[in-house]
């Protein structure tokens, strides 16, 4: 018998990112209802974070077909009752698929009515894809968050009247060497792109390696 392959991916920075990041889930996200997770990735988080944010509904989603065989793959290792089979998205689309009837396989239109989405994360997207994505990120964000929800970013940014640490800026060019389009994001061109979609910037959290949580309330 010829066992199917394993599609886990594995990004190590999520092993040392994801304690801090849910510490500050835990304050800001709200206290029931579904979150979704654009740009899930390998689905390393979505495992990590979907038991400790219990009875939250965790969604992830990606756009990229390898990934969400990924994190099908690490559900399958680690089920959780609340944790949801992904679903495709692109951030930079209008409107996304979940606006138009994409639901994850494992959840009726009925089970989401119930326990709408409250919240969104998005855990390093903003720098690693064109700021076309960014701001198709925040109107998402805008149309499909009820009045108080919460959009939560994690990642690099750059922070005015703050020259970028020598390993941000390294950081910085070497994603504008792989893509023009890709760089750190500055916070205010983010806070005021927000604000025309509606969004308050609410909190900023210094994190580990020069990196900010940043959580914006509609
Ligand atoms: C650096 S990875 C971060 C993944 C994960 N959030 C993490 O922190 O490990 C960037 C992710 O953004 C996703 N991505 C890039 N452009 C996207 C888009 N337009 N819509 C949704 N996801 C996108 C990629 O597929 C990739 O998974």
């Amino acid at each position: 018998m010829v066992s199917a392959p394993d599609r886990r991916q594995y990004a190590p920075a999520t092993e040392r990112n994801r304690d801090h990041i849910l510490q500050v889930l835990q304050q800001v996200l709200p206290p029931r209802g579904a979150i979704l997770e654009v740009a899930s990735g390998t689905g390393q988080h979505a495992i990590y974070f979907a038991p400790a944010l219990a009875p939250r509904r965790w969604l992830p989603s990606e756009f990229d077909p390898e990934l969400q065989g990924s994190i099908l793959a690490w559900r399958t290792r680690h089920p959780a009752r609340n944790l949801m089979a992904p679903i495709v998205l692109d951030a930079g689309d209008r409107p996304w698929s979940i606006e138009t009837g994409t639901l994850p396989p494992d959840c009726t239109a009925a089970e989401l009515e119930q326990e709408p989405i409250g919240a969104i994360v998005a855990i390093n997207l903003l720098h690693i894809s064109p700021w076309s994505v960014g701001l198709g990120l925040l109107a998402g964000a805008s149309r499909i968050l009820p009045s108080g929800g919460i959009l939560y970013l994690y990642g690099p940014f750059i922070e005015p009247g703050k020259p970028l640490t020598p390993s941000n800026l390294a950081f910085h060019q070497s994603l504008q060497f792989r893509n023009p389009d890709w760089g750190l994001r500055k916070l205010d061109s983010v806070q005021a792109a927000a604000e025309a979609e509606g969004l308050q910037l609410q909190r900023v959290f210094p994190m580990p390696a020069n990196n900010l949580s940043v959580v914006f309330r509609k």
